[in-house]
């Protein structure tokens, strides 16, 4: 009798399971971006939702949970229900938020099944545009003989932003003042009042206010110049020797998601990759889609594992905690 039991138990949730799948989606899906709307990791949540609402025939809607630099979202995503229906777009700072944060409701590395990669976006130092120095090498300067008055903006504590200025101040063996922000939508504002001195983070919301002279592009954060900003040095180039840090985003689900529900969503990310306007806007923004073969599964799961191994020891020889 209770083999019986259990063998129907274990048919109504194949059968369960089955149906979802062929079924899916049926309704509305909801994106979560753990930051404020008008920030780098909302712009490239919406042009991708928009894109995969077509494929999968269902609106995708994106919902800005911000708050403790993107660890209150994840910490909902983390116990939403398994079915499809919750998304979740983060980037870097969902690694480096396991070494960051001491406790943690959730387990970054093990409570979420990813879906793909979406893009590795290039940052950048930029100040206020009445901010004295006039290029890198002068900022770099202007940060080391002004530290107890510089204020560095970032989007919380576990934003890409934070990771960017905590490895500057390192490199400079220079602390100054931080003022977190609930994404760098509300920062980028406080830039251009001239609230705030500097911020260190992504073109995708720093390449228009550049261009338009709304701040001051001081630096790019890769290894070589970009084609955007070609007049913008690297930090390297100014003297920070070696520094290199980009923002990956990738799109999850909470852990025990089905696998054809994995796929399909997936399916959708790299149809959304390769549409003329998701190329075209990435472009314009200084970044561009992944190839096809990073936006999967098993490409962002193996990414993420290693992006955790590797910050680790940078943000414990930091010494940053967040409690
Ligand atoms: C960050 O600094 O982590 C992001 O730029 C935050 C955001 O997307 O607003």
């Amino acid at each position: 009798m209770r083999r019986l039991s259990i063998i129907s138990a274990a048919m109504a949730l194949f059968l369960g399971h089955a149906a979802a799948q062929t079924d899916y989606p049926a309704r509305t899906i909801t994106m979560i971006v753990p930051f404020a709307a008008g920030g780098p990791t909302d712009t490239v949540a919406r042009l991708v939702a928009e894109s995969m609402s077509q494929t999968l025939g269902q609106p995708v809607i994106v919902e800005n949970a911000a708050g403790a630099g993107g660890t209150i979202a994840a910490g909902r995503v983390a116990r939403a229900k398994p079915d499809g229906y919750t998304l979740f777009v983060h980037h870097i700072g969902h690694a480096t938020s396991a070494a960051l944060y001491r406790k943690l409701p959730y387990d970054p590395g093990k409570d979420f099944a990813g879906i793909g990669l979406i893009t590795d976006v290039p940052m950048t130092l930029v100040g206020r545009a009445n901010l004295p120095p006039n290029d890198a090498k002068e900022v770099i300067e202007y940060i080391k003989t002004n530290k107890d008055k510089v204020t560095l903006a970032n989007a919380g504590l576990g934003a890409v932003s934070h990771l960017c200025g905590m490895l500057l101040q390192e490199a400079l063996a220079t602390q100054v003042t931080t003022v977190p922000y609930k994404g760098t939508g509300p920062a980028m504002n406080d830039i251009m009042g001239s609230q705030v001195d500097l911020l260190c983070d992504q073109t995708t919301n720093t390449t228009g206010p550049i261009g338009s002279g709304k701040v001051e592009g001081y630096a790019v954060t890769t290894r070589e110049r970009l084609k955007t900003l070609p007049n913008i040095p690297t930090l390297d180039e100014a003297g920070v020797k070696g520094f290199e840090v980009t923002a990956w985003h990738g799109l999850f689900a909470p852990k025990g998601t089905p696998q054809p529900v994995l796929d399909k969503l997936a399916g959708a990310l790299q149809t959304a990759l390769k549409s003329p306007r998701v190329v075209e806007r990435f472009a314009s923004l200084g970044t561009e889609p992944v190839a096809p073969e990073r936006a999967t599964p098993a490409a962002l799961d193996q990414h993420l594992q290693a992006e955790i191994a590797k910050w680790k020891p940078i943000i414990e020889k930091a010494g940053v905690y967040a409690d």
